[in-house]
């Protein structure tokens, strides 16, 4: 049987929605959580009206009571919300009619499309400055685990085999490099986000007399100088959701990062490794195996990367082959980006977490550092320096290699009477080559591993993060 059209658009409608279409339909469960935006909106749409006389100063007024008091209300977690009223919108607009009459005319020259792209606006430079500050709390924590550890060294590794040695302060500094290319990706998905759309309607403007650049300049939505920053097509603005990709991306992006150095962790710690010891704190335990001590936080991190790359997949696809304008599909760009919003600003606090109280096995990274063979690109550079062409120079200790390998010892402790046999450039010091502080020290170029290098770095991280 139909029901008696009560909703906000119902003039036109002879029934109400069915339960399972409101179900269906719903959005407050999730978008309520845009509450403080809309309110905000909402208080700087009615004081436009009021500012160009279309309602009074005593409506614009009430409005703001009223919108302030059901914020508290919702902020203590005692506002009532209504499925029946589909949105975090349309619950707001009813609660307030209930308060005052004028009420009714806080949506003169307003669609919830451009309300809704508005919200979206507000809450997405929130969740950039929300995600910059994570994003600091992790290179801090990042650098003094750097800064605790900076005399230790360890393979670096290319295909998982161990390659040159590094410092594990630079290996950590790599960390910091992809987190503060993060943050600026950040801070310029805020500045995107930075246009007002308010005042673009359903999709075609009012023939109202409103003044869009009064609402962008209470929102905050302004340049560097305080020039209001409006959208500059209706349609564009109604349906636009680069945003959401952008941000989504951005912490995709993060997510990446974060598994790969959570991948780093999960290796470190393992008894095959074990050049770490992460802290029980995030670390889980066996049911059955009582020895165990997993590094959960780490593989979770590594796995929770998955859903971010989903997330953004989501979004893409959604906004593809989308007519103009406003499509209901649009609803669904929420619950993807408050994921990666809220998955990312965790991962980043656990990232956080576990590396600060990571506790580094010195002797362990010693021994795997000290593994000479690590130093065979030395003594090309030592025979580079002696006037031999790089690709012989190559060849040439290619073939001590192979040789230690055959009498079954450490690089450096072959017999020089055998060596010198391979090329005559090599000289009784060749094996000076192995001497893992002058190898380190002979790395002085930005960007390097060399020990000044390093040290210079951690210089720059300080000064960087402030
Ligand atoms: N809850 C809706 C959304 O997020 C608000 C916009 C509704 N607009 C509409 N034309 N039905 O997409």
């Amino acid at each position: 049987m139909a029901k008696k059209a009560q909703v906000t658009w119902g003039g036109r409608f002879s029934s109400a929605p069915a339960d399972l279409m409101l179900r269906f339909s719903e959005s407050v469960s999730f978008d309520s959580r845009l509450a403080p935006f809309d309110i905000q909106g909402s208080k700087a749409h009615s004081a436009m009206l009021a500012h160009v006389g279309l309602i009074t100063k005593k409506e614009r007024d009430a409005i703001h009571t009223g919108l302030d008091a059901i914020l508290v209300e919702i902020e203590a977690g005692k506002f009532v919300w209504e499925t029946r009223l589909e949105d975090v919108h349309m619950n707001i607009e009813q609660a307030l009619t209930k308060r005052c009459p004028a009420a009714a005319k806080l949506h003169t020259a307003r669609s919830r499309n451009d309300q809704v792209a508005t919200d979206m606006r507000l809450y997405f430079k929130a969740a950039c400055s929300d995600i910059f500050v994570q994003l600091d709390a992790a290179q801090r924590a990042i650098l003094s685990v750097a800064e605790a550890h900076a005399d230790v060294l360890i393979p670096g590794y290319t295909h998982l085999q161990r390659a040159q040695p590094v410092y594990l302060a630079h290996h950590l500094l790599a960390y910091l490099e992809m987190l503060q290319r993060d943050a600026e990706r950040i801070v310029l998905v805020a500045d995107h986000a930075n246009w007002c759309p308010l005042g673009s309607g359903a999709i075609a403007g009012t023939t109202l007399p409103i003044d869009r650049e009064f609402t962008a300049k209470t929102l905050g939505f302004v340049d560097a100088k305080g020039k209001p920053r409006v959208t500059q097509n209706s349609m564009d603005a109604v349906s636009d959701r680069d945003l959401f990709i952008e941000f989504a991306s951005a912490c995709a992006l993060i997510g990446v990062h974060l598994s790969r150095m959570a991948e780093d962790m999960i290796l470190w710690a393992s008894q095959e490794f074990k050049f770490v010891e992460l802290p029980d704190a995030f670390c889980t335990g066996s049911s059955l195996m009582p020895q165990k001590k997993n590094p959960d936080s780490m593989e979770l991190i590594r796995g929770k990367s998955a859903r971010l790359q989903g997330n953004l997949h989501t979004l893409l696809v959604l906004a593809k082959g989308l007519p103009l304008t406003y499509n209901r599909d649009l609803q669904e760009d929420n619950p993807p980006v408050f994921d990666s919003h809220d998955q990312t600003a965790l991962c980043l606090a656990v990232l956080a977490g576990t590396i600060s109280g990571m506790e580094v096995h010195r002797v362990r990274c010693a021994a795997a550092v000290a593994d000479p063979a690590l130093l065979a690109t030395d003594l090309a550079d030592y025979l580079v320096r002696a006037g031999v062409p790089f690709r012989e120079a190559h060849h040439a200790v290619g073939a001590v290699v192979k040789l230690a390998e055959e009498s079954l010892l450490p690089i450096n402790q072959l017999p020089y009477d055998e060596v010198k046999r391979v090329h005559p450039a090599i000289k009784p010091d060749w094996v000076e080559s192995f001497d893992l502080a002058k190898a380190m020290a002979r790395r002085t170029g930005t960007g390097m591993p060399g020990p000044a290098q390093v040290k210079r770095q951690l210089a720059r991280w300080n000064k960087l993060l402030g």
